[in-house]
C-alpha cells in the first residue's frame, strides 16, 4: 500500500516508516520539522534501502495537503505530526488545539475527499486521566487537565463523527502508553529538543553527562516503592503495532491500547537501565509533577485479540536500545 505518515520524522513516526518501509509498503512523509531533523529522513533510508518521498509541509495547510493527495495515490495515512509536551500545552493552549484539531481535520477533509479510507490515529494513554487501572479501551474518557491530552480525545471524537457521517471512511485510533527506546541499528531514537521533559531520554542523557542528576517527581505515590508507575512499551513494538492496525483495518472506528499491560516504577525502570548498561545514574527524590497520576498501565487484551499484536520486547531491550541511540549521537 501507498501510505502518507504525517510527522514521519519524528521519534514514532520515523520508527513506523522503517516498519512499514520493511513489511513491503510505500512510504510518504509530510512532516514541518517543527520537532524533529530532516537527517532522520536519510536514517530511514539507509536502515530500509529503500527510498521515501519527504514533502517539508505543515499538515494543517489546506492548499498543501491539496497539492499532496492530487500528486499521490494513498492507501491509507498514519496520522502522528502534533505537538505532545504535556506541560508545554499548559502554558500554550490555543497553540496545541490550533495545531492538533486543525491538523486532523484538515486530513480527514482530504481523506473523504480523495477516498482514501483508512486512517490510523496516533492518539495517547492520557485521554484516560486518572480511571482505574488497568486501562480499557471501553472506559469513559476523562482526559487529564492538560491541553494536549484534551486535542487528543477531542480528536478522536472528530475522527468518529467523521467515520459516522462517511461509512467507507475507516479508522484505527491506537492510545499510546509510554513509548521508549529506538532501532536496534541506534541511527533512529528519541531526540527532544532542549531539556526532555520524559523520563527515559532525560535518563540518557544524564548518562551521556550531557544533564547531571535525574529528579525523580516524588516517592509517595500509593506505588510499589513509592514512586510512578507507567506501562513502558519499546517503540518499536509501538510501530509494529501501527502496522497490523493498517493492515488489518476493518470498516467503521476501531480504538486499541498499544502497551505491554505490565506497570513500571521510576526506580525500577532507573535500576533496570543501570544494570543493563553497567552505567550508575545519580538521581534526588524530589516533589511531585504537577498533573501526574500515580499508575497507568493497559489491558492489552483487544489488540491482543483483534490484531493478534502484542509487545514482544521488554524492559532489557528498552533500556539497552534508548541508551545505544543515546552514545551514538
Ligand atoms: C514517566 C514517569 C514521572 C521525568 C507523558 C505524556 C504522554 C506521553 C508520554 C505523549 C512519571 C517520572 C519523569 C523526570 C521523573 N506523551 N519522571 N523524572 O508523564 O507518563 O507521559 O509522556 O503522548 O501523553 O503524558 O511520561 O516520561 O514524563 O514520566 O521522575 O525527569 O517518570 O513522574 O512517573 P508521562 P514521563
Amino acid at each position: 500500500m501507498n501510505i502518507l505518515v504525517t510527522g514521519g520524522a519524528g521519534y514514532i513516526g520515523s520508527h513506523a516508516c522503517v516498519a512499514l518501509l520493511e513489511a513491503g509498503h510505500d512510504v510518504v512523509i509530510a512532516d514541518n520539522l517543527s520537532n524533529s531533523r530532516r537527517e532522520t529522513i536519510d536514517k530511514i533510508r539507509e536502515i530500509t534501502k529503500k527510498d521515501i518521498i519527504f514533502y517539508e509541509i505543515d499538515v494543517k495547510d489546506t492548499n498543501k495537503v491539496e497539492q499532496l493527495f492530487n500528486n499521490h495515490n494513498f492507501d491509507g495515512i498514519i496520522h502522528f505530526a502534533g505537538f505532545k509536551a504535556v506541560g508545554e500545552s499548559v502554558n500554550k493552549p490555543l497553540e496545541y488545539y490550533y495545531n492538533n484539531i486543525v491538523s486532523t481535520i484538515v486530513l480527514s477533509k482530504a481523506c473523504i475527499k480523495y477516498k482514501v479510507n483508512k486512517f490510523i490515529f496516533s492518539s495517547s494513554a492520557t485521554v484516560y486521566g486518572d480511571n482505574e487501572v488497568p486501562f480499557v479501551e471501553t472506559m469513559d474518557l476523562m482526559p487529564a487537565t492538560n491541553p494536549y491530552g484534551q486535542t487528543k480525545a477531542m480528536s478522536e471524537k472528530i475522527l468518529m463523527d467523521a467515520a459516522k457521517a462517511h461509512p467507507d471512511f475507516s479508522v484505527s485510533i491506537l492510545r499510546y502508553f509510554n513509548p521508549v527506546g529506538a532501532h536496534e541499528s541506534g541511527l533512529i531514537g528519541e531526540f527532544p529538543k532542549g531539556i526532555p521533559n520524559n523520563l527515559m531520554p532525560y535518563i540518557t542523557q544524564v548518562a551521556k553527562g550531557k544533564l547531571n542528576k535525574l529528579q525523580v517527581f516524588g516517592n509517595d505515590y500509593p506505588t510499589i516503592d513509592g514512586t510512578g508507575v507507567r506501562d513502558y512499551i519499546h517503540v518499536m513494538d509501538l510501530a509494529e503495532g501501527h502496522l497490523v492496525a493498517l493492515e488489518k483495518l476493518r470498516p467503521g472506528v476501531h480504538v486499541y491500547n498499544l502497551g505491554t499491560g505490565q506497570g513500571t516504577s521510576v526506580l525500577q525502570l532507573l535500576n533496570t537501565f543501570m544494570e543493563v548498561n553497567d552505567i550508575d545514574i545519580a538521581y534526588e527524590i524530589v516533589a511531585r509533577r504537577p498533573g501526574d497520576i500515580p499508575i497507568s498501565y493497559a489491558d492489552v487484551s483487544k489488540a491482543k485479540k483483534e490484531l493478534a499484536w502484542t509487545a514482544k520486547r521488554g524492559l532489557k531491550e528498552m533500556v539497552r536500545d534508548a541508551w545505544n541511540f543515546e552514545k551514538n549521537l
